[in-house]
Parts: C-alpha cells; structure tokens; sequence
C-alpha cells in the first residue's frame, strides 16, 4: 500500500485567488438567460414565472415526468437551487459553461449516489507502480479518438457504476493496442461478478450500482480471465441479476495494471505510450456543467467519480479576458447528452479536482479475436 497515493486522497482545497465577477460570453441563449434569471431570482419577484419556463424547457429537452403534483412541485425547487448552484459553478469557473443539464432536478446527494460510484483508493496485490517514462517529445496536442482507441459514449443511467466504465474504457484501449481491434467491452459482467475487496480493509469490495473501484476491477479481470463483448453481457443497470459471465466469450485480457504516480508529465506519457487511463475525479462541477474547459478557483480533490482520460489540448477556448487553458479529455459516461457530446474537458497543470491524483494503465494480452 502506498502512503503518498492516500495522502493525496485527504481532503484539500485549491484557494481562490480571485473571484471574477463578471463572466460567460457564450452563444447559448438558453443557458445565458437560466443564468441571469438565476441572478435575478434574488432581487426580483418575476423570477418564479422564470424558472417555471426554464423548467418546462428542461422537462421537454430530457423526457422528464413526475408522478404526482408534489413530487413536481418538489423537484421544481431542486431545478431552482440547481439554477443558482450553476450560478455560483459559473463564477468559480468561467472558463467553462455551466447551467441545466439532465441532473438538473437532483439534488447534490441525490446526484453522487444516483449517478457516481467510486470508492476510496486500495491497491490490489498484482497493482505495479509503473515505471517513469521519458516526457521529451510529448506532442502538444493528443487524441486516442483520433486514433480508433475509444468506443462511442455509454451511459451508467441511475446506478454508481461509474468504475465498471472507466474500467472497460481503459481495457478497450489497451485491446486495441495490443489486437489492432476495437471492440467494445462489458460493464455488466464487472457489476454483476466483480466483488473483489480490498486485502487489508474489512468491507471495502467493488459492488455493483454501491461503486467500485478500477484498480480491484483489473484484479478481477485478470483473474477471471477477462471480459465478454458488451453485445455478448448487456448493461442493464442494476445489479439485481445472478452473474451470467462465460469464460468461453472472453474477448479481451488483462496482462498487468499500474498506478501512475501524481505528475502530469508522466501521466501524459503514459496516455501516449499505453493508451486511455482509468482516473478517478471529484464530480461536483460536473452536476452544472456544459461545455468549455472547466478549471474552477476551489474543487475538492476527494475523488467520487471513475472517468476515463482520453487526451490533451494545449489551448482550450475561454471567454475573452480568460486566458486558453491546457486541458485533459475525459470520456464521461453519463450519456451523449451531457457536456461536450458526452465528454469533460479540465484543466491540466494543478490537480484540478484531484484528477491527477488516481490514474491508472491497464495492458492487454493480445488475444486476437475471430
Ligand atoms: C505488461 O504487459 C505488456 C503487454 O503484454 C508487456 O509488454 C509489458 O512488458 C508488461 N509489463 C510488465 C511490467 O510486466
């Protein structure tokens, strides 16, 4: 076990150094104007009329229903706090858009349990420390979309999932790497069968739609031999059904894992060298984002959601008066219609939100599938 990694897993805070109050030129009319109704709500008495339209939007846009009046009536307050909690996200982090998403009507802690997952750290006994690589001749810009690493987006829907994603993300990469095929993999099998435990904690064991973690879940994989097609092991969500894993249907296999220690450079020579990386991430801008490269004043870096890091930019576009940011690209798994197509962007350099802080590779055999 590796002190340095749950050191950083301790709450801490990145210190505003400015608030900025005056922000968002952006081309959506929609999220422009929730965010000055939302400005408006305190020193206005037109504003319900406001959100209640927003709301109806919202309901349309996302197919909402609600069984009963109250249970409206209750989420149409949670939609109102949502609106000044994406205002309040948009001032501490105006190089991004933040406004009504899908998650809207939840409430924070309805969000992290519904539609997050992630467990605290613990490394499985066959977790190596992977080795430092040369970061000299990085190149500026990189994108294993662009390269036939990354399948299309998934969606976790309401279950805390989140790891078996970022986990099938990182071994379809690492499949492709070592087959030449791109295949998508089952998340399925992971939250039906997955249950590994952490050797030295009581408790702690990946389960289902309750979270795991990536690093037990390559244990698992590579125990188990490996994982089915998604074709073949269906996401259905919960975690209600028997395991229905065929070792006959292993497609791809895990040959080793590694954490990836907390630096930049070396994480982003690893994502070029071995492929997509398992991360983990604190998910509370995430709740109100849009679009944009998000880079907030303060973000926990107790990390609450497992994602997957696809690639870098150098210069994200910002508003004027906000300088371009480097960035990281983070396959989500909440849907295509959430964020950028289904995609995060988050800027590189500071640990923001704890990104940096549990990256992990996975390698695969080359097993070449008929
Ligand atoms: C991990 O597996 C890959 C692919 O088989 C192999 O090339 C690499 O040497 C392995 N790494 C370690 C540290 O065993």
């Amino acid at each position: 076990m590796d002190r340095l990694f749950l050191l950083f897993l301790s709450l801490s805070c990145v210190f505003a150094s400015a608030v900025v109050s005056d922000v968002i030129s952006n081309d959506d009319p929609l999220i422009r104007q929730v965010v000055s109704d939302a400005e408006t709500e305190e020193d206005s008495g037109d504003h319900l009329l406001n959100a209640e339209h927003h709301f109806t939007l919202f309901k349309s846009k996302f197919g909402k229903t609600y069984a009963t009046q109250e249970e409206h009536d209750y989420r149409l307050g949670v939609f109102k706090a949502n609106l000044r909690r994406a205002k309040r996200h948009q001032l501490l982090d105006p190089t991004a858009i933040h406004g009504v998403t899908k998650f809207s009507d939840l409430t924070p802690s309805e969000f992290r349990r519904q539609f997050l997952g992630l467990k605290p750290l613990k490394l499985p006994a066959d977790a190596q420390k992977a080795p430092i690589l040369p970061t000299d001749n990085l190149p500026d810009d990189f994108d294993w979309r662009d390269r036939g690493a990354v399948t299309g987006i998934k969606d976790q829907g309401s279950c805390g999932s989140c790891w078996s994603f970022s986990t099938t993300g990182a071994l379809e990469g690492a499949h492709y790497l070592a087959t030449g095929e791109l295949v998508s993999l089952s998340e399925q099998q992971l939250v039906d069968c997955d249950h590994e435990c952490d050797p030295q904690e009581y408790g702690a064991c990946d389960s289902g739609c309750n979270g795991g973690l990536m690093t037990s879940a390559f244990e698992y994989t590579l125990k188990a031999g490996g994982l089915e097609r998604e074709e073949d092991y269906p996401y259905t969500g919960n975690d209600r059904g028997p395991c229905k894993f065929d070792k006959s249907k292993i497609v791809a296999s895990v040959a080793n894992f590694s954490v990836i220690s907390v630096d930049e450079e070396q994480i982003a020579a690893n994502l070029v060298k071995h492929g997509p990386l398992a991360v983990g991430i604190n998910a509370v801008f995430m709740q109100t984002y849009v679009k944009g490269v998000s880079c907030p004043y303060i973000c926990f870096r107790s990390l609450d959601h497992g994602v997957l890091l696809v690639g870098y930019g150098s210069a994200g576009y910002a508003p004027i008066r906000f300088k371009e940011k480097p960035y990281w690209i983070i396959k989500n798994s909440w849907g295509e219609n959430w964020g950028e197509d289904g995609y995060y962007k988050i800027c590189r350099g500071h640990n923001v939100c704890g990104v940096d802080s549990m990256v992990s590779s996975v390698a695969a055999l080359n097993t070449k599938s008929q």
